[in-house]
């Protein structure tokens, strides 16, 4: 089982969670493939022939990023928007299908602030659906996302050992 892990934060040198979530993550060995997307791409100029042989050599297509006004850091949605082309993903000739999917996900917002009355009126799951649509539409298989609430403010070290601890155990399901 490989997984691709694409890091989506634009300033991982800072970065609490996600850093110590993808530090984990590459002493995994060859089954983890970790890319710090920002350092990259710096200039969004996405390479999307080296992307689709990253992915094609992968089982699972994983996005490790920070939630960004609901949603992904920029550098993210261009991915998707260059990087899923028609014949490759989708369409006569696709060959991504059956891949799975995960969204490793951290908040700044904590847990009970995630719910139908809570802060945010909403939950992850329906702020995600844009993405469980889209892996359904490609035919990916989308995994329950793993999400960190309330991250740099409330987690104590080893809190974040524990969650990154738990995060490798999903990458190696
Ligand atoms: C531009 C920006 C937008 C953000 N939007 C949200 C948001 O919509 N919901 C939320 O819970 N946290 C939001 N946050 C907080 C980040 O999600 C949080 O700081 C991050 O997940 C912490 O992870 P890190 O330690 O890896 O940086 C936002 C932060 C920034 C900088």
């Amino acid at each position: 089982m490989t997984t691709a892990l694409m890091v989506f934060h634009d300033r991982l040198r800072q970065s609490k969670v996600n850093r110590a979530l993808a530090q984990r993550a590459a002493h995994e060995g060859d089954d983890v493939i970790v890319r710090d997307m920002y350092a990259l791409y710096p200039d969004f100029r996405i390479d999307v022939d080296e992307e689709h042989r990253v992915c094609d050599a992968a089982d699972r297509l994983a996005f490790l990023f920070p939630f960004y006004w609901y949603s992904a850091p920029a550098l993210m949605k261009l991915w998707e928007d260059a990087v899923f082309t028609p014949g490759w993903a989708y369409g006569d000739g696709a060959s991504i299908a059956g891949k799975r999917m995960l969204l490793a996900v951290t908040t700044g917002g904590a847990e009970d602030m995630y719910t139908a009355d809570g802060k945010h009126g909403a939950t992850m799951d329906a702020l995600l659906l844009p993405y469980r649509t889209t892996a359904r539409y490609l035919g990916l298989r989308y995994e329950e996302p793993f999400v960190v609430h309330g991250s740099s403010k409330t987690i104590d070290d080893d809190e974040l050992a524990r969650t990154a601890e738990r995060f490798v155990r999903r990458l190696r399901d």
